[in-house]
């Protein structure tokens, strides 16, 4: 009884894995280290292997029988929305056609049951400050594109051969659990603020003038540590007999602005951070927050970090 984690090694996958790891679970990692970090797993067995690549399937097998797999959460994906736009045949490749791999391996040697990594970024600029599951999806980008085409394979494979599955929508990630873990890409907001302040450099905010509380854009901060624990609470559900949804929003219901952000780093290093104010960019929503009624009700779960608990623990595992 095995959990395979793929993206294992990266920043939200070793998260899981180190949960999983500290309530018990027997786990393997599948990783390409092209981003991931071997270090972050420890002793955890790795598989090293794109999942997209010819013969990535017949290995899955290999692996799923060699360590008695019964389940899987599937975080291995390309997730930079700018690359995204400029390589949206990779995207595919990687994003799509990796899980076609994961998912032909899983038949094979019937492991039934799956967590996939889905994101908000599914929902494109929905025109409700709180969304939720039902809403009609309408990604404006090929990464979010590719999570949504995700979604609808695990579906059509819980349909086709009874694949038990469920797609968890992350909104914006993050902070840190554990001082090694942290996210060490400079793609999100957190990562980027504090690299600006590392080096002394005025971090950006794309336009001031949207119609939000202090006219930045406002979105959903979820704390690493509380997303990892909702895969388990979804790989607990998929054990259950009765499963009414297969998608979830993880987020915190509760929204905060570039300059809450900003102000909050500020406060938590005890640095002054004057951003510099930049033209508007296109496709950025100006709102985005999860509704989380449904992961509340079904799955028993809800953030316990706020804002300032992320920040924090960037800040301590970067000093
Ligand atoms: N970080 C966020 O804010 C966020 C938000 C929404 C969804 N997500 C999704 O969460 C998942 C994990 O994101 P993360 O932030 O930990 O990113 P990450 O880049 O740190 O982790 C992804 C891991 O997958 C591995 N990988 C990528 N493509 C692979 C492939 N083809 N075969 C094998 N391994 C591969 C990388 O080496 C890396 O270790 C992704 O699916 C991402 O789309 C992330």
């Amino acid at each position: 009884m095995t959990v395979l984690v793929t993206g294992g090694a990266g920043y939200i996958g070793s998260h899981v894995v180190r949960l999983l790891a500290n309530r018990g679970d027997a786990v393997v990692v599948v990783d390409d280290l092209s981003e991931g970090i071997a270090s972050r797993i420890g002793d955890t067995p790795l598989v090293q292997l794109d999942l997209a690549t010819v013969g990535a399937k017949d290995k899955l097998v290999e692996t799923f029988k060699n360590f008695d797999v019964t389940s899987v959460v599937h975080l291995a994906a390309r997730k930079k929305v700018g690359e995204s736009v400029e390589r949206p045949d990779w995207y595919q490749e990687q994003n799509v056609g990796g899980l076609e791999n994961l998912l032909a391996a899983m038949k094979e040697a019937s492991v039934d049951k799956l967590v996939f990594s889905s994101s908000a970024a599914t929902y494109g600029i929905p025109d409700a400050d709180q969304v939720n599951e039902d809403f009609d999806c309408k990604p404006i980008n090929p990464y979010g594109q590719t999570k949504l085409d995700g979604e609808h394979l695990a579906q059509a494979a819980a349909a086709d051969w009874g694949l038990r599955e469920v797609s968890l929508r992350y909104f914006n990630v993050a902070g840190t659990g554990w001082d090694d873990l942290v996210d060490t890409q400079i793609a999100n907001l957190v990562p980027i603020i504090f690299k600006s302040l590392a080096e002394g450099k005025a971090p950006k905010v794309f336009g001031n003038d949207w119609p939000t509380k202090d006219g930045t854009c406002v979105r959903d901060y979820v704390h690493v540590l509380d997303l990892a624990e909702a895969h388990l609470s979804a790989l607990d559900y998929l054990d259950g007999a009765e499963r009414e949804f297969d998608v979830f929003n993880v987020g915190t219901g509760e929204g905060s602005s570039v300059l809450e952000v900003i102000n909050t780093v500020a406060s938590v290093t005890g640095k002054e951070i004057t951003p510099d104010i930049e033209p508007r960019r296109a496709g950025d929503p100006a709102f985005l927050c999860a509704d989380v009624s449904r992961i509340e009700t079904v799955l028993h779960w809800r953030a316990r970090h706020n804002l300032q608990d992320i920040i924090a623990s960037v800040w301590k595992a970067l000093g």
